[in-house]
């Protein structure tokens, strides 16, 4: 998974290949490289580490030249080196960059091997640079060139390819991994996003999979997989155009924490009909058929739907199972009980998730996305969008579209609960009041960021962790796990406080941090029975919740105390304090917030 790019115009391309790398950063972080094509020679720089490495390298030395491509890279095949890094340049002939993975290169490389080929990275990808060589070699034009290798491989791919022999020309191909195309009067651009390209042209084509493209300055041949000539839409896309930058606070995280107030003010407003009651944007013959739903998801969006489903199933009584998306898609799933599937991607690019929304398509369910990304390949493909209205989140640990997405799934069982009959008014105004105070309580909860830092301090020397919730607190604490490991790489698990007993237990010894999310309902008196348990064979006792719930517990070592609400909504103001727990901790640590290692923010690859 990696974020590729390709230009072709009038203009010196460097610093315009630089600059849609640096905004697909998001997609990786571990390599890159640029190659250009200048006085029929290929140019090619390549540098391991994060992309102010090749920007470095490249004021040393610049590279010329109207056409080029970079690349991005989150290793898959192969190591973290200069010769995995790509463009993958073959017989300083050709050179190609790739996102996804070809699937059959072993097969692959004996055959090229044998014919004599010498492959230089231990990368999927160089086969496609060998097999363009090859047939380049042959004699044949880009659009026979493409074809005759898109019939050889196999596997998700995106990719962008430049050839010596055909100095103006572009050649590029999609299956499962993202291509955009922009176009203007005087040039054309491909990345793996609308973002990448939103400051140069708003006009973008998104090529369809199996398709492949010839592109010019001035032409734009697109083939679809019959290799037939195909027409695909040019659309206006909406993304900022302008980098985003942090506005003072340390990182892309920190500034995401405190934005969640206007991200949640805004996706309750998304969620507000004209009556101003609560409607998750869907008309009510749409909720009527929603009598079975499945929630797909993969990271933090799984965690998101786990909590929506404790919501769905209490205010509206509709059976719900989630998911996680890459195993879904590989199973049988038996769907005649469900008729409705629901995918929950903030970047709606995770190719996870993607597959398993197409999967539960083919099964017959009508299909809906919660996604923060509008123009993504997910918010096309799904029927209906309930959008989340967080803004652009950098940084790679969700945090905002998190919270988003929490106010997306319980407005949506509220709008299923009145539509069935199954939530009396009273109690739908009563949640809908304590989601408007939503956005101040979290806004207060920025003062947690003083009180966490001494506890931030002592986690940061621990080995491990562990997280606990009962009942709709306990996907929460798999996330609060999750942003621990995450950020801070210190091992954490999150467990059904009431499943401790049951195994986790035996890896209690003195000193062992257990963060507890408690509540103020019925469930408190066993979270606390459970929580004795840990308490009594020596573990650090960390609770998190509102003051008369954490007031239960007082042989904690630490609390931290959430503004009060409805026990119902606890799951969004918890997750804040998670949240700053996480960060404080990999701050303190030292470890890289916003790109941790081996981490990327969208996925693309299975
Ligand atoms: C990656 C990110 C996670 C994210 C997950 C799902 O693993 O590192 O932070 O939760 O993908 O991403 P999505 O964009 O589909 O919500």
């Amino acid at each position: 998974m990696c974020g590729i790019v390709g230009y072709v115009g009038n203009k010196i391309c460097q610093e315009i290949i630089l600059g849609s790398l640096e905004r697909l950063e998001y997609r990786g972080y571990d390599s890159s490289g640029i190659a250009t094509i200048y006085n029929d020679q290929i140019q090619l720089r390549r540098t391991v580490g994060k992309l102010s490495e090749l920007k470095a390298k490249i004021i040393k030395e610049p590279v010329s030249g109207t056409i080029g491509i970079g690349h991005i890279r989150w290793a898959t095949h192969g190591g973290v080196t200069e010769q995995n890094a790509h463009p993958h340049l073959v017989n300083s002939e050709v050179a190609i960059v790739h996102n996804g993975i070809i699937e059959n290169y072993v097969e692959l490389k004996k055959e090229l091997t044998d014919k004599g080929f010498l492959f230089s990275s231990d990368t999927d990808s160089e086969v496609l640079a060998h097999l363009f060589a090859y047939v380049i070699e042959q004699g044949l034009r880009p659009v026979e060139a493409l074809k005759a290798v898109l019939s050889k491989i196999e596997g998700a791919y995106s990719f962008a390819v430049l050839s010596k022999s055909y100095p103006g020309t572009l050649m590029v191909a999609r299956n499962a991994s993202p291509l955009a195309i922009g176009i203007s009067d005087d040039m054309a651009i491909v990345a793996s996003d609308a973002t990448a390209m939103a400051h140069l042209t708003r006009q973008v084509t998104y090529l369809k999979d199996n398709d492949y493209a010839v592109i010019t300055s001035k032409r734009l041949d697109i083939y679809n997989g019959k290799n037939e000539p195909a027409n695909r839409e040019v659309v206006k896309v909406n993304v900022s155009p302008v980098l985003l930058d942090k506005a003072g606070f340390k990182h892309y995280m920190e500034k995401e924490i405190h934005e969640q107030p206007d991200a949640i003010s805004h996706t309750i407003s998304a969620m507000t009909d004209v009556n101003g009651g609560l409607s998750a944007g869907l008309d009510l013959q749409s909720l009527a058929k929603m009598k079975g739903i499945v929630l797909l998801a993969a990271g933090t969006s799984f965690y998101a739907a786990q909590i929506g489903r404790y919501w769905i199933e209490r205010l509206a009584g509709v059976p719900v199972v989630c998911e996680i998306a890459s195993e879904y898609h590989y199973r049988n799933p038996v769907a005649s009980h469900q008729t409705t599937a629901i995918v929950i991607s903030q970047s709606g690019e995770s190719i996870d998730s993607l597959m398993a929304i197409r999967h539960a398509k083919n099964l017959g369910l009508e299909t809906f996305g919660i996604v923060n990304v509008l123009d993504s390949t997910i918010s096309r493909e799904v029927d209906k969008i309930l959008p989340t209205r967080a803004g652009p989140e950098i940084g790679v640990a969700s945090t905002k579209a998190f919270t988003a997405q929490l106010v997306v799934l319980i407005c949506l069982a509220i709008s299923l609960g009145r539509q069935n009959g199954s939530l009396d008014v009273d109690k739908a105004v009563d949640i809908h009041q304590g989601l408007l105070k939503i956005p101040g309580a979290i806004g207060k909860s920025m003062t947690l960021f003083d009180s966490i830092l001494p506890i931030a301090n002592q986690l940061k020397n621990s080995h491990s962790c562990l997280f606990l919730g009962r009942d709709i607190l306990f996907p929460l604490a798999c996330e609060g796990a999750l942003k621990l490991k995450e950020l801070s790489y210190i091992h954490a698990e999150g467990f059904a406080s009431g499943e401790m007993k049951h195994g986790p237990i035996a890896l209690l010894e003195k000193g062992l941090p257990v963060v507890s999310f408690v509540s103020e309902d019925e469930s408190a008196r066993k979270s606390i029975s459970n929580l004795k348990e840990a308490e009594a064979r020596g573990g650090f006792i960390i609770v998190i919740g509102t003051q008369t719930a954490v007031n239960l517990i007082d042989f904690a070592t630490e609390k931290i105390i959430i503004p009060d609400c409805d026990p119902l909504l606890t799951p969004i103001l918890g997750a804040v304090p998670a949240q700053i727990l996480a960060y404080l901790t990999a701050y303190e640590k030292g470890t890289d917030i916003d790109q941790p290692r081996n981490l990327a923010k969208s996925v693309t690859v299975e």
